[in-house]
């Protein structure tokens, strides 16, 4: 059973204010929020209300966000915890429902395309509590991939559509939405790392392993469509052996891959491999400071893609698509096909210093928060 402990009397005129209850449960989420509920808290007309879903539980994955962050806990708590698709998103559904009905929030805020994005969106909307989407209209055309179907599920039922670059704003146009539920506000991503930027270049998380500034690959992986592969995670695993012999490569690793490693039986390689580091997830301002003085990263994350434009800083990534263009068209990033000799090409060519500059993708410039507030309350009060 939840606590809803805080927020009833912290702002004088409350009564009168929009009860929004935003929604987080994985690590993404979290540093989508953390600007949100910032700026909804300094809003004359918002209260904002936080529910953690409890998708990633393990301290690695959630707590060290809110700390570093600076959010307050959680106003509830739910036990979503892991398990199949339809488990996960069943049992999020079910804790979320009774904590709408006692709260009766005015609006419901939801950020990115997890499990616990469309969770939330399907339960308020089943109790025609308005949504409001962060990161709408973001589209890969991938749907086998989990989070295409979420994106698609959650755009189509929300009322207020938020949205980080002009792709989107195309993709929602062609699925029939109009511009009076669309705001074009910036990447509220971008706002954590823009305040936190300075907090992360001072952790110097490199010297940890002994390594200088440009002499290393940063490497995530967590997408089901490879790591869930035995076959193709060998592939990926193999590239790394091989950059690993010319440059060191820093690993820190999704829960996930850690276990599908293990399955594969390519854990006793991995940690025999010298120069490869493979830590535990990292907090988000090692992870950054890694970013930072990294010669290339790595990657099949979605949010990393976004934080090496806005850097600077080349990025692979090792997937057929991406639902961030942006970041390809103006940004640092390259799409790589899962192919050995293409990966070690990436990393040859990001060491010896020739990868494309990349420009700011329009808006992304910390403010954006600040924007979906100011757009939010308007729209509320014009319902
Ligand atoms: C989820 C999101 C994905 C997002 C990623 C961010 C969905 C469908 N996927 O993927 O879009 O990019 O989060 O990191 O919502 N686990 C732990 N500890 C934790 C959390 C997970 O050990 O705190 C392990 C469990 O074995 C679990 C597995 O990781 O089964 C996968 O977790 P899950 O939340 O289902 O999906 P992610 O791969 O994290
Ligand atoms: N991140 C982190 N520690 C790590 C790996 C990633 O803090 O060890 C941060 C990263 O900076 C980015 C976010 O987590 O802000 C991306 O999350 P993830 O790759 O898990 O999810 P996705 O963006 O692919 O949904």
């Amino acid at each position: 059973m939840y606590v809803f402990r805080r927020h009833i009397a912290r702002k004088d005129n409350i009564i009168q204010m929009i009860r929004t209850l935003l929604v987080a449960g994985t690590r993404p989420n979290f540093i989508k929020i953390a600007p949100l509920y910032r700026a909804f808290d300094q809003h004359p007309d918002l209260n904002p209300i936080l529910v953690h879903t409890g998708q990633h539980y393990d301290a690695v994955m959630s707590d060290v966000f809110f700390r570093q962050l600076q959010m307050p806990e959680p106003d509830i708590f739910l036990s979503s915890g892991s398990g199949s698709h339809a488990e996960q998103t069943a049992r999020m559904m079910k804790e979320l429902e009774p904590v709408l009905l006692d709260i009766k929030p005015d609006v419901v805020v939801v950020v990115g395309d997890v499990n616990s994005t469309l969770a939330a969106t399907i339960t308020a909307k089943k109790l025609h509590i308005p949504v409001a989407h962060v990161e709408a209209g973001l589209r890969s055309m991938d749907r086998r991939m989990p989070e295409e179907i979420n994106r698609l599920v959650t755009d189509a039922i929300s009322d207020f559509l938020f949205v980080t670059e002009t792709a989107a704003l195309d993709h929602l146009h062609r699925e029939g939405h109009s511009d009076d539920h669309i705001f074009f506000c910036g990447n509220v991503m971008i706002d954590s790392l823009r305040r936190f930027e300075g907090e992360a270049r001072a952790v110097n998380q490199k010297k940890e392993y002994g390594l200088a500034a440009g002499e290393y690959v940063l490497v995530t992986a967590h997408r089901p469509e490879m790591v869930d592969q035995p076959e193709l995670l060998k592939i990926f695993m193999s590239s790394l052996f091989e950059i690993a012999e010319f440059s060191p490569i820093v690993f820190p690793m999704h829960p996930r891959t850690r276990l599908r490693i293990r399955d594969a039986g390519l854990e006793e390689q991995m940690l025999s491999t010298a120069n490869m580091y493979v830590v535990e997830p990292l907090g988000y301002f090692e992870f950054l400071s890694l970013i930072t003085d990294a010669a290339l990263v790595l990657t099949d994350s979605g949010g990393v893609q976004e934080e090496t434009t806005v850097l600077g800083v080349p990025c692979a990534t090792i997937r057929d698509n991406t639902e961030r263009p942006c970041t390809v068209e103006s940004g640092t990033n390259e799409l790589i096909p899962l192919d050995p000799e293409k990966i070690v090409d990436a990393a040859r060519r990001a060491v010896s210093g020739s990868w494309k500059k990349g420009t700011l993708p329009e808006l992304w410039d910390g403010k954006a928060a600040e924007r979906v507030a100011n757009a939010l309350a308007g729209a509320m009060k014009a319902l």
